[in-house]
């Protein structure tokens, strides 16, 4: 069975074909960083007029890297939400209009259950149940996962997600967006220990058990620091080093106490923030010395792409008794939308 997935949400058009035979046949994404770079931020409008102009080609390009014609494809598989309206409107009419052209059903996918699955693309692949850790721009969350569909909230952030202190603090030194690939470079050069940053909410898991993220906290700490003494390139290598190494410990820290919490000892770790170099290598020595094992999607799989909603709508069609009609005119989108109120599926 071969899927389209078409990603839309925010500000990266992703295409991707899967084959449920043979896996991962086409890829195609396409960033719009550089057209936001000048904001320090995404542009809702400009995002979606952006979709507009990348989605159909990119997707004949997906077709010609798979060696598949439009009426090889089984079903069509678009990100539904949480993202921005205007972007995820622009995925969800594409793959709507296909369907309903090609005589095939088009799912709505949702964007985090296509962040929390990708690390089942590849092996060793986790087995349920397992812990996973989203952390992406706009969430971070730690959350049970006993089968495909069942998101049981263990923990987020209060505030800012992980990728968002990330981004904000890069736009701080004055290093761009999107910060997190910027602040991993800039930290390279720098030593953790000579700037002193808060590790939120670790007081709290000691005091309470809370599982919970706050990661605003950590921009005004840099702003301190920054208003203290003059950026150099040394001090501002020394803030990034520190700003990754407070993230990365909170989260460590706190996806080892869900393993603890659960008993189980799976780990995956998704979203953005997963691509992260530093949090790999602390988070999977340990969770080793635990005796757990972590699992990621390959680095170019962790921020958004169009793979995941493919791979996450394959699973759903192989799992469930869904629809195989062609879809229907009608159409929505969930620009607001929670990961635990999804239909679970019978693996
Ligand atoms: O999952 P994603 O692509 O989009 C959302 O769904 O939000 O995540 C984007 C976030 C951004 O905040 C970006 O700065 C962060 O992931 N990110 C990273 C790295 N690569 C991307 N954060 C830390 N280290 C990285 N290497
Ligand atoms: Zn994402």
């Amino acid at each position: 069975m071969w899927v389209l997935g078409i990603e839309t949400s925010c500000d990266e058009t992703g295409i991707a074909l899967y084959d449920t035979a043979r896996g991962l046949r086409g890829n195609t994404l396409y960033s719009q960083a550089a057209l936001h770079a000048d904001y320090g931020g995404v542009v809702p409008e400009l995002a979606s007029r952006d979709h507009i102009r990348r989605v159909l080609p990119l997707t004949r390009e997906t077709l010609r890297q798979a060696d598949c014609a439009l009426a090889d494809i089984d079903a069509i598989a678009y990100t539904e939400g949480p993202g921005l309206a205007g972007a995820l409107l622009v995925g969800a009419s594409i793959g709507h209009g296909l369907g309903y052209a090609l005589n095939v059903p088009a799912l709505g996918i949702h964007h985090l259950e296509g962040h929390l699955l990708s690390p089942l693309m590849t092996e060793p692949a986790p087995d349920f149940p397992f812990i996973a850790l989203l952390v992406s721009g706009g969430h971070s969350q730690l959350m049970h996962v006993p089968n495909i569909g069942v998101y049981e909230l263990l923990g987020e952030t209060l505030d800012d997600a992980a990728g968002e202190a990330f981004d904000k603090t890069a736009q701080l030194l004055g290093r761009g967006y999107p910060g997190g690939p910027a602040i991993a470079q800039c930290a390279e050069r720098g030593d953790p220990g000579r700037v002193n940053l808060p590790r939120p909410m670790l007081s709290q898991l000691e005091k309470t058990g809370d599982l919970d993220f706050s990661f605003s906290g950590l921009k005004t700490a840099v702003l301190i620091q920054i208003k203290a003494r003059p950026l150099n390139a040394q001090r501002r290598a020394d803030i990034a080093a520190e700003l990754q190494a407070a993230i990365v410990d909170v989260l460590v820290v706190k996806s080892l106490a869900a393993l603890e919490r659960t008993g189980l000892t799976q780990l995956v770790v998704a979203g953005g923030v997963g691509a992260n170099r530093e949090l790999r290598v602390r988070q999977t020595a340990a969770a080793k010395r635990r005796g757990a094992h972590v699992f990621y999607p390959a680095p170019e799989l962790c921020t958004d792409n169009g793979a995941m909603i493919a791979f996450a709508a394959a699973l759903r069609l192989q799992n469930t008794a869904h629809s195989t009609n062609r879809a229907p005119l009608a159409f929505g989108v969930q620009p607001r939308w929670e990961l635990s109120t999804l239909q679970p599926v019978s693996a």
